[in-house]
């Protein structure tokens, strides 16, 4: 069957795009921003003292365009200053909170694959944040759509329920928590935890930060249902874009930068998501010495003669 769900890629800064698109008009913003002083060479980067600011920045039009039960997941990792963890971070989520935004949860995304090396002063960073914010504390949430098998933990545990563990038993810090071991026999599912373990993706990708996509997947999958709009504001090499269109949600890709918003055109075309961008002639430089016109050729050797007389006045 044809997968009728709509993309959208958009070179911009994703404040002004945004503009263009109506209040509420996405139920999921899933995004990873450029991390701070990091990537120097690929993208702007931003001073962790700016952080707050930055991310701040990006508030009126994210709040605007999320619909009131919409959420926003925001993939993003502290760095080490001088040998210290920078609470930038932390104080970038306390700026959203003070905006309006209701911290709901911190999910844990875990690297199995994570660079091994040997640090005097810490152990292998394998791990980042993935911040789950929401308008209002009545937000939609699939979770069944995330369940997993419950494991062969089961069969003992459940095997011969007596005593306190076949009654219910409620939190005593009165949390409101509280677990009934009965309600899981003969189940075969359970809800995951909230940390997510996904390998990251090999280099080599055309960008420096791709994300695996099965993390948009989690979250995709958690917060909206076939046919809902999701936003990728810093789409990068369009990884979410990929598997909203697996899962058959509407996206919106938006990158300020005109090289990845080709690098993930073509990504996306390649599994016939969109049409392949039309190939940019290659500069005279490129271009292969044997295709080369006389006039070309005629043109690149006064170049080369420019370059190592210096241009005649
Ligand atoms: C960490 S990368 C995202 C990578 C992406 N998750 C992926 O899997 O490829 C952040 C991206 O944000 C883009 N960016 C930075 N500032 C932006 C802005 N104001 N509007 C739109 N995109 C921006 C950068 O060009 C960069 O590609």
């Amino acid at each position: 069957m044809e997968n009728r769900a709509f993309l959208e890629i958009r070179c911009g800064d994703s404040r002004e795009i945004l503009k263009s698109y109506p209040d509420g008009h996405f139920h999921l913003i899933i995004t990873s921003p450029p991390y701070a002083d990091a990537r120097k060479k690929h993208y702007d980067s931003i001073p962790p003292e700016n952080y707050p600011n930055f991310i701040a920045s990006f508030h009126d039009e994210f709040w605007r365009v999320l619909s009131p039960q919409g959420s926003f997941v925001l993939n993003i990792k502290d760095k080490v200053v001088d040998g210290v963890r920078d609470r930038f971070v932390w104080k970038t989520i306390e700026k959203l909170a003070s905006l309006g935004w209701l911290c709901i949860d911190d999910y844990i995304w875990t690297k199995p694959n994570a660079m091994p090396g040997y640090w005097r002063t810490r152990l292998r960073d394998e791990w980042e944040y993935c911040f789950h914010m929401s308008k209002q504390r009545d937000f939609a949430m699939y979770q069944d759509a995330v369940r997993k098998p419950i494991g062969n933990w089961a069969d003992k545990r459940l095997a011969n329920l007596n005593g306190k563990s076949n009654e219910r038993h409620d939190s005593e810090n009165k949390s409101g928590f509280g677990r009934d071991l009965r309600n899981w026999i003969d189940r075969n599912t359970v809800l995951p935890g909230n940390t997510l373990s996904v390998p990251l993706v090999g280099k080599n990708m055309g960008h420096p930060a791709v994300f695996p996509v099965g993390l948009p997947e989690f979250f995709i999958k958690l917060f909206t249902k076939s046919g809902n709009n999701v936003l990728d504001p810093f789409a990068g090499s369009g990884s979410t874009g990929i598997v909203a269109k697996q899962l058959e949600r509407n996206v919106v890709l938006i990158d300020n930068k005109e090289e990845y918003v080709d690098l993930m055109k073509r990504r996306l075309a390649k599994l016939k998501f969109c049409e392949k961008p039309k190939e940019k002639e290659p500069c005279l430089f490129e271009r292969n010495r044997k295709t080369r016109t006389k006039d070309e050729k005629k043109v690149l050797n006064i170049k080369k003669t420019q370059k190592i007389y210096g241009k005649k006045k």
